[in-house]
C-alpha cells in the first residue's frame, strides 16, 4: 500500500458508501456553529445535530444515518488550541466520520460494521487492533470475544477512572447532562518501536495505541442531579477521527504526514519562503486555515468576544507563524484555494464562500499587520528582561490592549522561549481598565440606582402583554436629577417607579412606551419607558400638573397608536430575521436592531451588500407570512424547551430559567417584546434601504403598516409627478425616459458641432480684422464666453489662415479672462508668445507663460482688459524693429 491510495478524498467515501449499503440516509455536515443550542460554543463532536433525536424531541425521517462532520476543538470546554502543532495528534478543526441508529440497530451491528469495514474493506491488520469496552458491559465484551472473534487478551474491560460512577473513558456523555452511554473504542497498535502502553495501563497516553473509533451505546438521559434516566430507546453515536484513520491507512505517524495536510503544508511553504517542510509552524498554519476558512463560512467573523474572538485568536496565531517564517504580507488567505481543492468537494459550502473567506481573511491580516511588527519588538524586549522567566503581567495586558496580541498568543511565544505569563497580573491589569471604564462611564449611566434602593424594592410587574391602561399602580420610588427623592412638585422633570406597569421599557430594541400617568388632579406625562437596574420600570417624563410622593396611586394609560406601531414592526423584524437566515444562510445573526414606532432597522452579520435581487425575494418572503396572517403564540418555558422547540437565541445574551418564546409561522424567537396578534396585522412589509454599518455588518431599514403604505404611496405620487412632467403615464414612464435620454445625448452630440462651426465662423471673421505690422499679421480680440480650451483651438485656426502671424485671444466670463497668445511663421523667434502674454495678464492683474508659439494664462475681465488688447500691435512693432 502506498500512502495515496487512501487519500482522505477516498476515505470518507469509502466510509459513507460501507453505510449506505447498511442502509444508512447520508446526512450532510452540521455547520460549526450549532444551530439549536446556545449553550455549546462550537459543534465538537457528529452527534451535536442528533441530540434532540436521541433525546425523542426531534423525529427524522430516517433511523440510521452516516456522515462526516466538521468539528471544532478550539475555545470553550475542548479546547485543543494550545496543543496544535506540538502534537502530532492534535488539531483545532477535525473530520469526524460517525454512524447512528436512532433506535434502530444496537451493539452487535454497530461492533460488527465497524470491524467489517476495518478489516474486510480498508484491511487493517486484525492483530493491530484491540479494543476496550465500559467494564459492565458484559454484552459488548461477548460481541467482541463470540462474534468477532477477537482474543480475550486484547478486550479490555475500563472501569469508572475518572472518580465517579459512570465518569470513565468509556462512558461517553456530551456534556454534563445530557444523552450518554458507555462505549467501546477501537485502538490501532502503532507498533513496539513507539513508546506508549495499551489502553488502562499507566502510560497509555503515549503514540503507541491510538484510539481510532469510539462506538457510543447511548441509553440514559443525564439529568442534572446525576441521575440516569433511560432514553426513549437506545441508540448508537459513532465517532472515527478522519485525520488518525489517515494516518494509520497510509502508514505514517502523524496526521500532518497525510495527503491533506501535505498538500496545505507545500502550499504554506511556498507562500512563506520555507524549504523545511517538518517545519513546526507550517504545521500550526495548515491547521488553522481549516479552522479559519470553515469558520467564516459558518458565519463567524474575527471580533473581540465569542466566537468572534476564537476565530481571531487562530488567525492571529497562524499569522504569528507567518512571522516567525519570515513572512510580512499577507500570506494566509492565499492558502483557501489549496484548502478548496483538498476540501471543496466534500464541503460544496466551502467553494460557495470563496470570495467571502478570502476577504474576511485578508481584512483580518492587514488589520493585524499594523501591530503585529512592533508587537512583537516589544515582545523580544520585554523577553529579554523579564525576570525568572515570567512575562510580567502588565506587558502581557499591553501586548493585548495596544498591539492586539491575545493573551494565549503570547503564552505561546513565551512557551517557546521556556517561559510562562504572569495570568495573574495580566488579569488585574483587565480588571483595572475595567474599573478605569466603568469610572468613565459612571455619569452617562442613568439607568443605575442606588443599592439601598434596589435592595428595598421588588422588580416591577410588567402587564404591558395583555394591556395597555390599568390603575392601581404604586408609587414606589421616585427620582430627580437621578437621585431618589419622596415627593415631586408640579413642573419637574423626574422618574416614577411603579409596582406594576402597562408601559413596555426599552429592551430587544423595542422602544420604552410613552403615555401618562394620572391621579385626580395629578398627570406625569411618560415620555419614555427604560429599565431601571435591569429591572425595574422607569417612567420618564414631566409633572404636568399637582404634585407627586412615594405611595401614590396611579392609573396608566400607555400611548396605544404609538405602541401599535411599534408593535408591527417588531413583529416584522422576526419574520425579516427568518426570511434572512432562510435566503442569505445561517450565517446571518442579529447584531442589533431598534424596533420604533416608525420604523425598524436590523443589523446583521453577512459580509457582502445584500443584492437588489435578494432584498426583493426577502420582501416577498416577509409579505408571504404576512399573508398567511399566522397567530402569534407567546409561551414560556424553560431553556432546554426553547431550544428544542428550535428557537433562535441571540448568542452570548443571558437568559433566565424560565424564557418567553414567541412564534409566528416558520420563525420562532427567544424575545421579551410586544407583538401582534397574527401577523395580518402587519399589513404590508416595505425594505426602505440596505447599507453597511462595519466591515461584516449589515443593515436594513423598514417599514410596515401604515407607515410603509404612506411610504409606497408618496412613491407612487412621485411617479405620476414625474411621469405628468413628461407628458406620459408612470406605465410608460421608463420608456419615455429612455426616449428623453437618448434625445439629450442627440442634442448634445449637435450642440457640440454647431459649437464648433459657430467657432471656426468666428475665427473667420477675426482673421479680417488683423492688421499688418512690418509683413506680419497682428490680432488681438475678445471673445465672449470661450474657454481657455474653445481660445486655444481658434489660435490653432488662425495660425494656420494667416501663415505670418501674432494673434492674442481673451476670452471672458463671470469677471475673469483668459488668454492665449500664438506666434506663427515668419514671427517665430522675434515674438515670443510667452512674453507677449505675460505683459498682456500683467496689465490685467493677472499671470501666465507659455512657449515661444504658445502661451496661455489669466486675469481680471474689466476695462484693463480692453487697452491691453489695443496695445499688442504696438508691443509687436517694437519686437519686430
Ligand atoms: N460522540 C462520540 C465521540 O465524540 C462518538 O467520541
Amino acid at each position: 500500500m502506498t500512502p495515496t491510495t487512501f487519500t482522505t478524498a477516498r476515505i470518507r467515501a469509502d466510509f459513507l458508501e460501507f453505510f449506505r449499503n447498511k442502509g444508512h440516509t447520508i446526512v450532510p455536515s452540521a455547520p460549526l456553529v450549532p444551530g439549536n443550542d446556545p449553550t455549546l460554543l462550537f459543534t465538537n463532536s457528529g452527534m451535536v445535530q442528533f441530540k434532540d433525536v436521541f433525546l425523542g424531541a426531534e423525529k427524522r425521517s430516517y433511523v440510521r444515518a452516516a456522515d462526516v462532520q466538521r468539528c471544532l476543538r478550539a475555545g470553550g470546554k475542548h479546547n485543543d488550541l494550545d496543543s496544535v502543532g506540538y502534537t502530532a495528534r492534535h488539531h483545532t478543526f477535525f473530520e469526524m466520520l460517525g454512524n447512528w441508529s436512532f433506535g434502530d440497530y444496537f451493539k452487535k451491528e454497530a461492533i460488527t460494521w465497524a470491524w467489517e469495514l476495518l478489516t474486510g474493506v480498508w484491511k487493517l491488520p486484525k492483530e493491530r487492533l484491540l479494543v476496550t469496552v465500559y467494564h459492565t458491559d458484559d454484552e459488548a465484551y461477548a460481541i467482541w470475544r463470540d462474534e468477532v472473534g477477537l482474543p480475550e487478551d486484547r478486550i479490555i474491560r475500563i472501569g469508572d477512572n475518572k472518580g465517579a460512577p459512570y465518569a470513565s473513558d468509556n462512558f461517553w456523555q456530551m456534556a454534563d447532562t445530557g444523552p450518554c452511554g458507555p462505549c467501546t473504542e477501537i485502538f490501532y497498535d502503532h507498533g513496539p518501536e513507539i513508546p506508549g502502553g495499551p489502553p488502562g495501563s499507566p502510560d497509555e497516553d503515549g503514540d503507541r495505541f491510538i484510539e481510532i473509533w469510539n462506538l457510543v451505546f447511548m441509553q440514559f438521559d443525564r439529568q442534572p442531579d446525576g441521575t440516569l434516566v433511560p432514553l426513549p430507546a437506545p441508540c448508537v453515536d459513532t465517532g472515527m477521527g478522519l485525520e488518525r484513520l489517515a494516518a494509520v491507512l497510509q502508514h505514517v505517524h502523524s496526521n500532518y504526514e497525510i495527503d491533506l495536510f501535505q498538500a496545505l503544508i507545500r502550499k504554506a511553504a511556498e507562500l512563506t519562503g520555507t524549504t523545511d517542510l517538518e517545519n513546526k509552524s507550517l504545521r500550526v498554519i495548515a491547521d488553522h486555515i481549516r479552522a479559519s476558512a470553515f469558520l467564516i463560512v459558518d458565519g463567524v467573523l474575527p471580533s473581540n468576544e465569542g466566537r468572534g474572538y476564537v476565530l481571531r485568536r487562530i488567525i492571529r496565531r497562524a499569522l504569528r507563524h507567518g512571522w516567525m517564517l519570515g513572512v510580512r504580507q499577507p500570506f494566509f488567505h492565499k492558502l483557501v484555494d489549496a484548502l478548496i481543492e483538498q476540501m471543496g468537494e466534500a464541503y460544496p459550502e466551502l467553494p460557495a464562500a470563496r470570495d467571502m473567506v478570502v476577504r474576511a481573511l485578508k481584512a483580518e491580516e492587514e488589520r493585524f499587520a499594523e501591530t503585529l511588527d512592533s508587537g512583537m519588538r516589544i515582545f523580544e524586549e520585554v523577553a529579554a528582561r523579564a525576570e525568572g522567566g515570567v512575562i510580567p503581567g502588565a506587558d502581557v495586558f499591553r501586548l493585548y490592549d495596544t498591539y492586539g496580541f491575545p493573551v494565549d498568543l503570547t503564552a505561546d511565544m513565551a512557551r517557546e522561549r521556556g517561559m510562562s505569563v504572569d495570568m495573574a497580573g495580566f488579569e488585574a491589569a483587565m480588571e483595572h481598565q475595567r474599573e478605569a471604564a466603568r469610572a468613565a462611564g459612571k455619569f452617562a449611566n442613568t439607568t443605575g440606582l442606588p443599592a439601598e434602593l434596589v435592595a428595598q424594592l421588588t422588580p416591577t410587574v410588567f402587564l404591558g402583554y395583555e394591556r395597555l391602561d390599568a390603575d392601581n399602580l404604586r408609587v414606589v420610588a421616585l427620582l430627580k436629577d437621578g437621585v431618589p427623592v419622596q415627593a415631586v412638585d408640579e413642573g419637574g422633570q423626574a422618574v416614577v417607579i411603579l409596582d406594576r406597569t402597562p408601559f413596555y421599557a426599552e429592551s430587544g430594541g423595542q422602544v420604552g412606551d410613552t403615555g401618562v400617568l394620572a391621579a385626580s388632579g395629578v398627570e406625569f406625562a411618560v415620555e419614555d419607558t427604560q429599565k431601571f437596574a435591569g429591572q425595574f420600570h422607569g417612567h420618564i417624563g414631566r409633572l404636568v400638573r399637582g404634585a407627586l410622593k412615594v405611595g401614590d396611586l396611579l392609573a396608566g394609560s400607555v400611548d396605544s397608536a404609538r405602541r401599535a406601531a411599534t408593535v408591527l414592526n417588531h413583529s416584522a423584524t422576526h419574520l425579516l430575521h427568518g426570511a434572512l437566515r432562510g435566503l442569505l444562510g445561517t450565517h446571518v445573526a442579529q447584531k442589533g436592531s431598534l424596533v420604533a414606532p416608525d420604523r425598524l432597522r436590523f443589523d446583521f452579520s453577512h459580509f457582502q451588500p445584500v443584492a437588489d435581487g435578494e432584498l426583493a425575494e426577502i420582501e416577498r418572503r416577509v409579505n408571504a407570512e404576512v399573508r398567511a396572517n399566522h397567530p402569534v403564540v407567546v409561551q414560556e418555558m424553560g431553556m432546554q424547551e426553547a431550544i428544542d422547540a428550535g428557537a433562535i437565541a441571540l448568542f452570548g445574551e443571558k437568559y433566565g430559567e424560565r424564557v418567553r418564546v414567541v412564534k409566528m409561522g416558520p420563525s420562532v424567537e427567544l424575545c421579551g417584546g410586544t407583538h401582534v396578534g397574527r401577523t395580518g396585522d402587519i399589513g404590508l412589509f416595505k425594505i426602505v434601504s440596505e447599507s453597511g454599518v462595519s466591515a461584516g455588518v449589515r443593515r436594513i431599514e423598514a417599514l410596515t403598516g401604515q407607515a410603509a403604505l404612506d411610504h409606497v404611496a408618496a412613491e407612487e405620487r412621485r411617479l405620476q409627478q414625474a411621469a405628468g412632467l413628461l407628458g406620459g403615464s408612470p406605465a410608460d414612464l421608463v420608456e419615455k425616459i429612455r426616449q428623453l435620454a437618448e434625445k439629450q445625448k442627440r442634442l448634445e452630440r449637435e450642440l457640440e458641432s454647431l459649437k464648433a462651426k459657430a467657432a471656426a465662423g468666428a475665427t473667420a471673421d477675426l482673421a479680417s480684422s488683423a492688421v499688418d505690422v512690418a509683413g506680419v499679421k497682428v490680432l488681438a480680440a475678445r471673445l465672449e464666453s470661450f474657454d481657455a480650451k474653445a481660445l486655444r483651438e481658434a489660435v490653432d485656426r488662425l495660425k494656420q489662415q494667416l501663415g505670418d502671424v501674432v494673434v492674442v485671444l481673451a476670452g471672458a466670463k463671470d469677471g475673469k479672462a483668459a488668454l492665449v497668445a500664438g506666434v506663427n511663421g515668419s514671427a517665430t523667434g522675434r515674438v515670443r508668445a510667452g512674453e507677449l502674454l505675460a505683459h498682456g495678464a500683467g496689465r490685467i492683474g493677472g499671470k501666465g507663460g507659455g512657449r515661444p508659439d504658445l502661451a496661455q494664462g489669466g486675469g481680471e475681465d474689466g476695462p484693463a482688459l480692453a487697452l491691453a488688447l489695443e496695445e499688442v500691435p504696438g508691443w509687436v512693432r517694437e519686437r519686430l524693429q
